[in-house]
């Protein structure tokens, strides 16, 4: 059984307890050029952590979280891909049946930006016709080397009909919110039913072809 949580649709004042009954599992994609943060994103939610020294992505990496939002416990299911263009072909494989893709670029390098067009491009080939899209502008801590406008990258998202979040992987910034948006959006799958227990007759019965049931306890004594 689950601890009982805060919901965190619940106002400050009015905190109200819920035990998560409904376990929801989710598969999200990070998705983006080489170096923008993808996995300085995975680790900050997952685990919390932040390194400076740059690690490239071989493959792809998997990683998880839970997250109790309102009745639902989701566990996030994070595959977060390599930028390098020897691993893209890998991409589609993960994108298969994901629900939600991160799409992530630095706000620091205009041309991690300008690749996002022909990513999203890319999930929208490969990607299971309902997934749901998140425009991640990373590294938002380096203010002063900032070259990619906010207002630019919203609209964008905006007009392809995809979420937007500034966020730092580094500081953490925004982090959880950008994956509380995504437990909000996701769509509520009915608790399960537990299997219905069989009932044993209390003077079970024999059928013996089409004849008349005969009762066992009229029958057989079993010592
Ligand atoms: P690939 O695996 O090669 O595709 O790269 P990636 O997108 O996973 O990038 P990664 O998370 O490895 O980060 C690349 C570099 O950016 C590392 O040196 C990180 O420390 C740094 N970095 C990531 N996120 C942030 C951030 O929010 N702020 C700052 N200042 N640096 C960041
Ligand atoms: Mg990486």
């Amino acid at each position: 059984m689950c601890e009982p949580v805060y919901s965190e649709l619940s106002s400050d004042s009015s905190y109200e307890k819920v035990v998560p009954d409904i376990i929801q599992k989710v598969k999200v994609v990070t998705v983006g050029d080489i170096s923008v943060g993808k996995s300085s994103l995975a680790m900050r939610f997952t685990k919390g952590i932040f390194e400076d020294q740059y690690k490239p992505t071989v493959g792809a990496v998997f990683v998880f979280r839970q997250m109790n939002y309102g009745r639902r416990r989701i566990i996030f299911q994070i595959w977060d891909t390599a930028g390098q263009e020897r691993f893209k072909s890998l991409v589609p494989m993960y994108l298969r049946d994901a629900k939600f893709a991160l799409l992530v670029y630095d706000v620091t390098d205009m041309n991690s930006y300008e690749a996002i067009p022909s990513w999203l491009q890319y999930i929208h080939k490969y990607a299971p016709p309902d997934i749901q899209i998140a425009l991640v502008a990373n590294k938002i801590d380096l203010i002063q080397t900032k070259t990619v406008d906010s207002q630019v990258a919203q609209e964008f998202a905006k007009t392809n009909g995809v979420i937007f979040e500034e966020v730092s992987a580094k500081t953490g910034a925004n982090v959880d919110k950008l994956f509380t948006r995504l437990a909000k959006i996701l769509p509520m799958e009915k608790p399960e039913t537990p299997p219905a227990k069989k009932k044993i007759p209390v003077n079970p019965k024999l059928y013996l072809h089409d004849d008349e049931p005969i009762s066992l306890s009229k029958c057989c004594k079993i010592k």
